[in-house]
Protein backbone atom coordinates (compact mmCIF):
# COMPACT_ATOMS: atom_id res chain seq x y z
CA UNK A 1 0.00 0.00 0.00
CA UNK A 2 1.50 3.43 -1.07
CA UNK A 3 0.04 6.24 1.89
CA UNK A 4 -0.21 10.00 0.89
CA UNK A 5 -1.55 12.79 2.33
CA UNK A 6 -3.61 13.81 -0.57
CA UNK A 7 -5.46 16.43 1.24
CA UNK A 8 -8.77 17.79 0.71
CA UNK A 9 -12.44 17.11 1.96
CA UNK A 10 -12.66 13.68 2.75
CA UNK A 11 -8.84 12.99 1.73
CA UNK A 12 -6.82 13.96 4.35
CA UNK A 13 -5.04 10.55 4.14
CA UNK A 14 -5.28 8.07 1.52
CA UNK A 15 -4.22 4.36 0.64
CA UNK A 16 -3.10 3.25 -2.60
CA UNK A 17 -2.89 0.02 -3.61
CA UNK A 18 0.62 -0.49 -5.13
CA UNK A 19 -0.05 -3.73 -7.65
CA UNK A 20 -3.25 -1.47 -9.79
CA UNK A 21 -3.40 2.51 -7.82
CA UNK A 22 -6.72 1.87 -6.63
CA UNK A 23 -7.94 3.30 -3.46
CA UNK A 24 -7.93 1.32 -0.51
CA UNK A 25 -9.16 4.14 2.03
CA UNK A 26 -9.19 7.88 2.09
CA UNK A 27 -10.01 9.24 5.62
CA UNK A 28 -10.64 13.19 7.33
CA UNK A 29 -11.01 16.48 6.58
CA UNK A 30 -7.34 18.66 6.14
CA UNK A 31 -5.56 20.79 3.95
CA UNK A 32 -2.66 19.38 1.64
CA UNK A 33 0.66 18.72 3.88
CA UNK A 34 3.96 19.22 2.29
CA UNK A 35 5.96 16.22 5.13
CA UNK A 36 6.07 12.45 4.07
CA UNK A 37 4.33 10.04 6.47
CA UNK A 38 6.13 8.31 8.87
CA UNK A 39 5.64 4.66 9.52
CA UNK A 40 6.20 4.07 13.56
CA UNK A 41 5.44 1.05 15.69
CA UNK A 42 4.27 1.35 19.28
CA UNK A 43 3.64 -1.74 21.38
CA UNK A 44 3.82 -3.88 18.04
CA UNK A 45 0.72 -1.83 16.73
CA UNK A 46 1.86 0.34 12.99
CA UNK A 47 1.19 3.60 13.42
CA UNK A 48 1.70 6.13 9.99
CA UNK A 49 2.54 10.19 11.60
CA UNK A 50 1.78 12.66 9.74
CA UNK A 51 3.10 16.07 10.29
CA UNK A 52 0.44 18.86 9.36
CA UNK A 53 0.64 22.56 9.50
CA UNK A 54 -1.18 22.81 12.44
CA UNK A 55 -1.31 19.52 13.88
CA UNK A 56 0.57 16.01 14.63
CA UNK A 57 -1.79 12.80 14.00
CA UNK A 58 -1.29 9.21 13.77
CA UNK A 59 -3.57 6.89 11.85
CA UNK A 60 -3.80 2.94 11.32
CA UNK A 61 -2.00 2.49 7.68
CA UNK A 62 -4.17 -0.54 7.55
CA UNK A 63 -8.11 1.62 7.52
CA UNK A 64 -7.00 5.19 7.92
CA UNK A 65 -8.32 5.41 11.94
CA UNK A 66 -7.05 7.64 13.81
CA UNK A 67 -5.15 6.54 16.67
CA UNK A 68 -3.99 10.07 18.39
CA UNK A 69 -4.13 13.93 17.36
CA UNK A 70 -2.65 16.65 18.71
CA UNK A 71 -2.87 20.48 17.75
CA UNK A 72 0.68 23.03 17.76
CA UNK A 73 1.92 26.24 16.80
CA UNK A 74 3.34 26.66 13.74
CA UNK A 75 6.40 27.16 14.34
CA UNK A 76 8.27 29.93 11.74
CA UNK A 77 4.67 31.44 11.06
CA UNK A 78 5.51 35.11 11.35
CA UNK A 79 3.78 38.25 9.65
CA UNK A 80 5.62 37.85 6.63
CA UNK A 81 4.56 34.11 6.20
CA UNK A 82 0.77 34.98 6.99
CA UNK A 83 0.61 37.45 4.46
CA UNK A 84 2.12 35.66 1.91
CA UNK A 85 -1.45 35.20 0.04
CA UNK A 86 -2.93 38.37 0.35
CA UNK A 87 0.45 40.64 0.15
CA UNK A 88 1.13 38.82 -3.40
CA UNK A 89 -2.53 39.59 -4.26
CA UNK A 90 -1.86 42.98 -3.08
CA UNK A 91 1.52 43.59 -5.06
CA UNK A 92 -0.22 42.02 -8.13
CA UNK A 93 -2.89 44.81 -8.09
CA UNK A 94 0.12 47.35 -7.34
CA UNK A 95 2.26 46.66 -9.99
CA UNK A 96 -0.81 46.95 -12.66
CA UNK A 97 -1.80 50.40 -11.10
CA UNK A 98 1.96 51.47 -10.89
CA UNK A 99 2.45 51.41 -14.64
CA UNK A 100 -0.91 52.71 -15.77
CA UNK A 101 -0.04 55.42 -13.10
CA UNK A 102 3.56 56.35 -13.84
CA UNK A 103 4.43 54.81 -17.21
CA UNK A 104 1.18 54.81 -19.37
CA UNK A 105 -0.46 57.85 -17.53
CA UNK A 106 -3.68 55.86 -17.51
CA UNK A 107 -4.71 56.69 -14.02
CA UNK A 108 -4.03 60.29 -13.24
CA UNK A 109 -4.21 61.49 -9.65
CA UNK A 110 -2.93 64.83 -10.09
CA UNK A 111 -4.93 65.49 -13.45
CA UNK A 112 -1.44 66.32 -15.48
CA UNK A 113 0.91 63.45 -16.49
CA UNK A 114 3.55 64.09 -19.05
CA UNK A 115 5.56 61.29 -20.87
CA UNK A 116 8.81 63.85 -20.79
CA UNK A 117 8.76 65.24 -17.26
CA UNK A 118 8.64 61.68 -15.53
CA UNK A 119 9.93 63.58 -12.16
CA UNK A 120 7.17 66.08 -12.25
CA UNK A 121 4.69 62.91 -12.71
CA UNK A 122 6.30 61.37 -9.56
CA UNK A 123 6.47 64.89 -7.74
CA UNK A 124 2.71 65.80 -8.59
CA UNK A 125 1.50 62.37 -7.64
CA UNK A 126 2.65 61.84 -4.34
CA UNK A 127 1.71 65.16 -2.73
CA UNK A 128 -1.89 63.34 -2.83
CA UNK A 129 -1.43 62.01 0.50
CA UNK A 130 -3.92 58.78 -0.42
CA UNK A 131 -1.19 57.93 -3.64
CA UNK A 132 1.53 58.12 -1.31
CA UNK A 133 0.11 55.65 1.57
CA UNK A 134 -0.94 53.53 -1.51
CA UNK A 135 2.60 53.39 -2.23
CA UNK A 136 3.79 52.85 1.26
CA UNK A 137 1.61 50.11 2.17
CA UNK A 138 2.38 48.39 -1.05
CA UNK A 139 6.28 48.71 -0.09
CA UNK A 140 5.48 47.05 3.46
CA UNK A 141 3.22 44.10 1.81
CA UNK A 142 7.10 44.04 -0.87
CA UNK A 143 9.00 44.19 2.00
CA UNK A 144 7.22 41.10 3.82
CA UNK A 145 6.79 39.39 0.35
CA UNK A 146 10.46 39.67 -0.11
CA UNK A 147 11.69 38.51 3.31
CA UNK A 148 9.60 35.33 3.08
CA UNK A 149 9.59 34.67 0.17
CA UNK A 150 13.60 35.02 -0.39
CA UNK A 151 14.63 33.07 2.78
CA UNK A 152 11.61 30.22 2.17
CA UNK A 153 12.70 29.73 -1.77
CA UNK A 154 15.82 28.74 -0.65
CA UNK A 155 14.81 26.29 2.03
CA UNK A 156 12.02 25.32 -0.04
CA UNK A 157 14.31 23.77 -3.03
CA UNK A 158 16.67 22.47 -0.72
CA UNK A 159 19.57 24.45 -1.29
CA UNK A 160 20.06 25.66 2.60
CA UNK A 161 19.86 22.60 5.20
CA UNK A 162 17.65 23.48 8.40
CA UNK A 163 18.85 25.85 10.97
CA UNK A 164 17.53 27.09 13.83
CA UNK A 165 19.48 30.78 13.01
CA UNK A 166 20.32 30.21 9.30
CA UNK A 167 22.12 32.64 7.41
CA UNK A 168 19.80 33.33 4.23
CA UNK A 169 17.38 34.37 6.98
CA UNK A 170 19.49 37.20 8.00
CA UNK A 171 20.74 38.18 4.53
CA UNK A 172 16.69 37.81 3.72
CA UNK A 173 15.88 40.53 5.76
CA UNK A 174 18.84 42.78 5.29
CA UNK A 175 17.92 42.67 1.77
CA UNK A 176 14.24 43.11 2.06
CA UNK A 177 14.73 46.07 4.50
CA UNK A 178 16.90 48.21 2.08
CA UNK A 179 14.67 47.65 -0.42
CA UNK A 180 11.75 48.11 1.04
CA UNK A 181 13.40 51.67 2.76
CA UNK A 182 15.02 52.58 -0.85
CA UNK A 183 11.56 52.26 -2.46
CA UNK A 184 9.49 53.86 0.45
CA UNK A 185 11.85 56.74 0.56
CA UNK A 186 10.41 58.08 -2.41
CA UNK A 187 6.95 58.50 -1.48
CA UNK A 188 7.77 59.55 2.15
CA UNK A 189 10.66 62.49 0.44
CA UNK A 190 7.64 64.00 -1.60
CA UNK A 191 4.76 63.92 1.32
CA UNK A 192 7.71 65.70 3.71
CA UNK A 193 8.51 68.11 1.05
CA UNK A 194 12.28 67.00 1.12
CA UNK A 195 11.58 66.57 -2.74
CA UNK A 196 9.62 68.89 -4.51
C1 LIG B 1 7.55 53.95 -4.22
C2 LIG B 1 8.02 53.06 -5.06
C3 LIG B 1 8.15 53.27 -6.55
C4 LIG B 1 8.28 54.44 -7.29
C5 LIG B 1 8.32 55.85 -6.78
C6 LIG B 1 8.39 54.06 -8.69
C7 LIG B 1 8.51 54.94 -9.75
C8 LIG B 1 8.41 54.60 -11.08
C9 LIG B 1 8.39 55.53 -12.20
C10 LIG B 1 8.52 57.03 -12.08
C11 LIG B 1 8.23 54.80 -13.33
C12 LIG B 1 8.16 55.34 -14.78
C13 LIG B 1 9.51 55.38 -15.38
C14 LIG B 1 9.52 55.97 -16.79
O1 LIG B 1 8.44 56.19 -17.35
O2 LIG B 1 10.61 56.18 -17.31
C15 LIG B 1 8.17 53.41 -12.95
C16 LIG B 1 8.03 52.36 -13.84
C17 LIG B 1 8.04 51.03 -13.49
N1 LIG B 1 8.14 50.52 -12.21
FE1 LIG B 1 8.23 51.60 -10.51
N2 LIG B 1 8.33 52.68 -8.78
C18 LIG B 1 8.18 52.16 -7.51
C19 LIG B 1 8.08 50.84 -7.14
C20 LIG B 1 8.12 49.79 -8.02
C21 LIG B 1 8.12 48.40 -7.66
C22 LIG B 1 8.09 47.88 -6.23
C23 LIG B 1 8.19 47.69 -8.79
C24 LIG B 1 8.24 46.20 -9.00
C25 LIG B 1 7.60 45.34 -8.24
C26 LIG B 1 8.19 48.61 -9.90
C27 LIG B 1 8.20 48.25 -11.22
C28 LIG B 1 8.13 49.16 -12.27
C29 LIG B 1 8.04 48.76 -13.68
C30 LIG B 1 8.03 47.32 -14.20
C31 LIG B 1 7.98 49.94 -14.43
C32 LIG B 1 7.82 50.01 -15.96
C33 LIG B 1 9.11 50.31 -16.61
C34 LIG B 1 9.14 51.65 -17.24
O3 LIG B 1 8.13 52.33 -17.31
O4 LIG B 1 10.23 52.07 -17.66
N3 LIG B 1 8.17 49.87 -9.39
N4 LIG B 1 8.28 53.32 -11.59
Amino acid sequence: MILLPVGGAGQAMAAFRQSDGSVVWKKDDAGNAYSSPLLINVDGFDQVVQLMAASVFAINPLNGDLSWYVKHEAQAATIASRTMRWGGALLLVFIVVHILHLTTGTIRPAGSFSHQDVYANVVTSFRIWWVSLFYIVAMIALGFHLFHGAWSSVRSIGVSPPSPNPLHHRVSLVLAILIWAAFTAIPVAVLTGFVR
